[in-house]
């Protein structure tokens, strides 16, 4: 028989996105258009553990799309990895006729959504997260806004860089993933990006710039994904200035880049994937992550995506692929092998234009 949702929950949690009050406002706005109640849950897992609460009103959630950050606030919860934790969250959801839940955050809100689900508490998952780290989407919500706030700040960088003859490398998050590295990189015109995924040259880029400054070029920019460490950003910096003569500057915004007001395309992702997931969960389907794939918005089994991740970086165990069939599989190499073209494609571009 068809599960009746009475009332459900959605949280944040994780690093913060710009667009998750997006999420949040279309959770709550379709659920209760749909008669169904819902409860922000404060400070993502631990808020359910520790029964921290609020019921949500459309009026509550009508102004919070422009705002930056979460207004559920967040938190990365060691409790609730345990199962102790995982039943003090249970037991809250029993306590107050918590149905369902929708979590918004990146690959461990996805394990913990699976983990509740497994237990019977069916959840949804979408993405939050600046890292675009998520392999079975596209994008993740607040993506698009971290790359339009480096771009900001990069075109900032270039205006002192070119009044004073210098460059600037600039550090930019992404955890492990260098997304937000080599978009930026391209949009900015750098002279280089370092990303993990692919090597990187840099005796390639000194040539480059030795020459661009004897042509007469005055401003340099070079973009660094965190991946790679922050010796070796930092390093990065003290050498060009060493090996070119170029007098160079070194930035790390760090978490300024997880601030700020949504795009556009952030909000609207977010909206549409809030929207998904209510839909999807009253309908009886839980464990999975909004996604958009091919700029459709999909429902995909958490454990697809997470072995996913696990595929694309190289970290498969034993058995990880035993539930899947022939068809899956090929189907998650193709998208990994997707994802790996899209760096070697992006950082020839980036190599053959940038200067
Ligand atoms: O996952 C989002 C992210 O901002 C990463 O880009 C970064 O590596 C990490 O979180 C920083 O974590 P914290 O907010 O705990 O310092």
């Amino acid at each position: 028989m068809k599960k009746v949702f009475r009332k459900i929950g959605v949280l944040t949690s994780g690093g913060d996105a710009p667009g998750m009050n997006s999420v949040i406002k279309s959770v709550t706005c379709a659920a209760i258009e749909k008669g169904v109640e819902v409860v922000g849950i404060l400070g993502g897992y631990s808020g359910l553990i520790n029964e921290r609460l609020r019921p949500l009103t459309k009026n509550d959630v009508a102004g919070i799309v422009s705002l930056g950050g979460t207004v559920l606030y967040s938190d990365r919860c060691d409790e609730f990895k345990t199962e102790e934790g995982m039943q003090k969250a249970i037991a809250t959801c029993k306590k107050y006729n918590i149905d369902g839940i929708v979590a918004i955050g990146g690959d461990g809100t996805f394990r913990g959504a699976t983990d509740l689900s497994i237990r019977g508490i069916p959840c949804i998952g979408v993405s939050g997260t600046i890292d675009n780290d998520i392999t079975a989407t596209d994008v993740t919500v607040g993506y698009d806004t971290a790359m339009n706030t480096v771009l900001a700040l990069g075109d900032r960088l270039r205006d002192t860089c070119e009044s004073h003859a210098r460059c600037n490398v600039i550090e930019v998050m992404g955890r492990h993933a260098g997304y937000i590295a080599i978009e930026t990189g391209l949009a900015l015109g750098a002279i280089g990006v370092a990303v993990q995924e692919v090597p990187f040259d840099k005796e390639a880029l000194f040539k480059k710039m030795k020459a661009s400054r004897d042509a007469g070029q005055r401003s340099f920019i070079v973009v660094v994904a965190e991946g790679l460490g922050s010796e070796f950003s930092e390093g990065l910096a003290k050498e060009i200035e060493e090996e070119t003569g170029v007098e160079t500057r070194f930035v790390r915004p760090a978490h300024i880049v997880r601030g700020g007001i949504p795009t556009l395309a952030d909000r609207n992702f977010a909206a549409k994937s809030g929207y998904k997931a209510v839909e999807v969960l009253l309908d009886g389907i839980s464990d999975v992550v909004i996604c958009s794939r091919h700029d459709e918005i999909v429902p995909i089994d958490i454990k697809y995506a997470l072995i996913l991740d696990r595929m694309y970086k190289n970290k498969l165990k034993d058995g990880d692929l035993d539930s899947f069939s022939n068809e899956q599989i090929e189907e998650m190499k193709k998208i990994c092998a997707e994802r790996k073209k899209y760096f070697t494609d992006m950082y020839e571009v980036v190599n053959a234009i940038g200067c």
